[in-house]
């Protein structure tokens, strides 16, 4: 399963890096905005600079605002062009699908967002998208569940032979990571406290403090 961070922070993003397991970024325009960039020009160079800042063969999804095809189509040419490691990020709707559709024809990989049904997540590979981003917090948001979707979807896409990865969104703990990795999604992004949650045991402290105890009193 690849690991993306989820979020258009610049520290975060490098400090995920540094750990050595990053496989790539998702950002939406509320992670921009959150982030204070606005303005067309600001919002391309943040991303030409998010994508120097993971390095080659690195996903990094940028999301279109129009809503018609063809300011979708227009705006992922745009996208697409700032840099190899950009995926054009499209809503999962009708005009959505078509784009998703004809950047798969012209060569631009996509990542349709806003999935919460199995029935969108087989238009989406009907489509040829390179990711499907269900969310799954928000699916838990209104009692239903995450996880079973992300299953649900995976047993269509083995059975079906779809090729559309599954990238496991809205994630917002450490243990909708694991589930979502038990549930078969090929990619998961979180933000980073999630990914860093997944460090914490108590009997690796325990044990780490032991052994250093131990060396300690045995070499003075
Ligand atoms: O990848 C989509 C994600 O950013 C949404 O997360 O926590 O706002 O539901 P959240």
């Amino acid at each position: 399963m690849l690991f993306f961070i989820d979020t258009a922070n610049l520290d975060q993003i490098r400090e995920a890096a540094a750990l050595g397991i990053l496989d790539g970024v998702t950002t939406n325009p509320s992670l921009m905005a959150k982030e204070g960039i606005t303005g067309e020009a600001n919002v391309l160079k943040h991303y030409r600079d998010i994508c120097e800042i993971v390095g080659e063969d690195r996903d990094v999804s940028a999301e279109v605002i129009a809503t018609d095809f063809k300011g979708m189509v227009e705006e992922g040419k745009r996208l697409a062009e700032l840099h190899e490691n950009i995926v054009v990020k499209v809503p999962m709707t009708p005009d959505g699908v078509k784009a998703i559709a004809h950047f798969t024809e012209i060569g631009i990989r996509t990542n349709c967002t806003l999935v919460f049904s199995a029935g969108q997540a087989i238009l989406a590979a009907k489509a040829g998208a390179t990711y499907l981003s269900p969310f799954v917090g928000r699916v838990d948001d209104i009692t239903w569940d995450g996880i079973a979707l992300i299953k649900e979807i995976s047993e269509i896409y083995d059975m079906q032979a779809y090729e559309t990865a599954i990238l496991a969104a809205s994630i917002r703990t450490p243990l909708h990571i694991v589930q979502a990795a038990k549930a078969g999604a090929d990619v998961v992004t979180c933000p980073l406290p999630a990914i860093m949650g997944l460090f914490k045991h108590p009997l690796t402290d325990i044990g780490l403090a032991q052994f250093l105890a131990d060396h300690k009193k045995a070499n003075g």
